[in-house]
């Protein structure tokens, strides 16, 4: 088995709120995350597909499609877009990085040959990235 990896950047807003929990206790959850007109990040999005190598080809998989099934299913809804207000995948979705990561992996698994994809990585900081395994 071998695994390829894909990278890629996207700038999006967000504001970690639950609807379901009054004001103080979202203020004492997610403290200047909570704020109300949100804030940014320029995510960092590292999709990992396995497979064994195509004798034919040499590749696991093209990464031209790859990219591509990322683009246009997932950078395209999220480039410089507010997460809880402009992307249909992520509505009803507290868009914590855990979620996000979560979300993009359904996004993409259905895309791909069937039980290719292996980790979903996104960074939301320098310091901070989750990783979905399915
Ligand atoms: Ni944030």
């Amino acid at each position: 088995m071998i695994y390829i990896t894909r990278r890629e950047v996207f700038a999006a807003s967000h504001r970690l709120y639950n609807p379901d929990l009054p004001e103080e206790q979202n203020e004492a959850i997610y403290d200047k995350c909570a704020n109300k007109n949100g804030h940014g990040h320029n995510y960092i999005l590292e999709v990992v597909v396995a497979g064994e190598i195509d004798p034919v080809t040499g590749y696991v998989l093209d990464l031209k499609d790859l990219k591509r099934i990322i683009k246009d299913n997932v950078i395209k809804k999220v480039d410089h877009k507010h997460l809880n207000h402009d992307v249909d995948f992520m509505t009803g979705i507290i868009p914590t990085a855990e979620n996000i990561c979560v979300a993009i992996w359904h996004q993409i698994a259905d895309k791909l040959p069937s039980g290719r994809l292996y980790s979903v990585k996104l960074y939301e900081t320098e310091n901070n990235y989750v990783e979905y395994r399915g």
